[in-house]
């Protein structure tokens, strides 16, 4: 595992071919011109926007991910995208398992698993996604979740250099309501126990400007998977070089 940290931009369903090419571009220029390397940073387009952002980022540091996958390499799954796909089009990511798919796509953690297993057969590095809800951590269980989360999400060839767990707790996820630096100090060390060392755990939730470099220099906080702010390209700069 490199010391550097992970920044990854989470776009969701946002974004058309011009904003996407020019904020791609905006940020391997920024990658490029860095005389050290701080951060890795990883941009996530929906899947319509990947041919474009891999080829702005061509030659700089920057890479591309998907936001998810199928399990399967290929077959009859109308809309669905497989991981041979992403990798075929120039990802070297997927995040997978993130609330709003477990949410609204009803999502469990042992097809999480599934499509895991297909993301590391591809040669893709998985980024696991984890997290409790409100009524979750305000019931006392949010350790409890995301230890089953953990254990039912991860692939069984889950390693340090193909795997990435992501802590997002689904109640700072887009709400401007960011855990608190003891929440995620005490969550990743929960995380580091149960998965060990070498994983890079990433924070998650309303991550913004104002508030990375706080949480990126917290233990067990190896980078952050931003969604809103990585829309915004000086939030997503300032965030990056908060790392
Ligand atoms: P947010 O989203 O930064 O908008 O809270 C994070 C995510 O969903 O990955």
């Amino acid at each position: 595992m490199t010391t550097a940290k992970l920044i990854i931009g989470n776009w969701k369903m946002n974004s058309l071919k011009a904003d996407s090419a020019a904020r791609a571009i905006f940020f391997a220029d920024l990658a490029s011109g860095l005389k050290s390397k701080a951060f890795d940073m990883v941009l996530c387009p929906p899947a319509t926007m990947i041919e474009t952002v891999v080829g702005a980022i061509k030659s700089s540091p920057v890479a591309c991910g998907g936001q998810d996958c199928h399990f399967e390499t290929a077959g009859a799954y109308t809309g669905d995208i497989s991981a041979a796909m992403l990798k075929d089009l120039g990802c070297t990511y997927v995040i997978l398992g993130h609330s709003e798919r477990r949410q609204y796509h009803k999502e469990p953690s042992d097809l999480v698993a599934k499509k895991a297993v297909s993301a590391l057969a591809a040669g893709l590095i998985a980024v696991v996604c984890v997290g409790e809800t409100d009524a979750e951590r305000s019931a006392g269980k949010a350790n409890d979740v995301v230890a089953d989360q953990l254990k039912n999400s991860l692939p069984a060839g889950a390693k340090p250099d193909n795997t990435v767990i992501a802590y997002e707790p689904v109640w700072a996820i887009g709400t401007g309501k960011v855990a608190s630096t003891d929440d995620i100090l005490q969550m990743h060390a929960h995380i580091r126990g149960l998965a060990g060392a070498g994983f890079k755990i990433l924070y998650g939730g309303s991550v913004k400007a104002s508030n990375a470099a706080e949480i990126l220099h917290l233990a067990n906080v190896d980078g952050v998977l931003v969604g809103g702010a990585s829309l915004k390209n000086d939030e997503f700069k300032a965030i990056a070089l908060a790392a």
